[in-house]
């Protein structure tokens, strides 16, 4: 089996001397390929300069639907491309929740970042009212329709439900293996499908032993250089 990717989201967080600490320590681990971190707009070039002659890879967290023009705080597909970045994490659940974001959109932006050459990383999910009703499956299997006519292996998809993001709750895996195998299902089995949610270098191990999972998108464990090492030790 390929190697499980291990993916860290910084979310807003980071300085200048933040991210040279932390990413410098995991430049020293020599962690092997299948990593990738996904910093601020900011801080992408210098992450690169960091990471240089390393296996980890850059990525931004999100990206413009447009490709050029008045858009005023875009940033394109091709300008991160231009700068090297490799991946972009689109249509995470803080996106659509807090932004409005819609499906169609992130459509549209995984479509932007493909032709440009990044590996893109779809994010799914359910919210805990959602999970209650019963409608996980219906509500991630709606996310996954924009990506029906993408080509495979360019892209990732991650199942991170609202309720597991930043809370401590970890999905078990009676609750991920099958969404993640539903997730297979409906676009091919040689997707990737990541795991997202309250990772941590105590339960990687654990989540990524869990059938039909790929890999993992850490979110606050990636802000530790010991913490995210451990987590990408823990794929196999
Ligand atoms: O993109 C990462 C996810 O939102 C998970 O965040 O690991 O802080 O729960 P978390």
């Amino acid at each position: 089996m390929a190697k499980q990717l291990v993916v860290g989201n910084w979310k807003l967080h980071g300085s200048i001397g933040q991210i040279k600490s932390v990413l410098g320590e995991i430049a020293q681990a020599k962690l092997q390929s299948n990593v990738g971190v996904c910093v601020p707009f900011p801080y992408l070039m210098l992450a690169k300069q960091l990471l240089h002659n390393t296996h980890v890879q850059c990525g931004a967290q999100d990206l413009s639907q447009y490709h050029i023009g008045a858009y005023t705080g875009e940033v394109s597909s091709g300008m991160l491309a231009d700068i090297g970045c490799e991946m972009v994490i689109v249509g995470h659940s803080e996106r659509r929740r807090l932004f409005g974001e819609t499906t169609e959109q992130a459509g549209v932006k995984m479509r932007a970042a493909l032709d440009a050459g990044l590996f893109g990383i779809y994010c799914v999910g359910e919210s805990a009212e959602q999970r209650r009703e019963g409608r996980a499956e219906e509500v991630v299997a709606a996310q996954l329709q924009v990506l029906q006519q993408l080509p495979i292996g360019l892209y990732a998809v991650a199942y991170e439900p609202s309720w597991a993001v930043g809370s401590g709750m970890v999905a078990s895996s009676e609750q991920i293996s099958p969404m993640h195998a539903l997730i297979k299902s409906q676009l091919d089995e040689r997707v990737k499908v990541l795991y997202g949610g309250s990772v941590k270098s105590n339960n990687a191990e654990s989540i990524l032993g869990v059938k039909h999972v790929d890999g993992v998108l850490v979110g606050g464990a990636a802000l530790s250089a010991f913490e995210f090492v451990e987590i990408c030790k823990a794929a196999r």
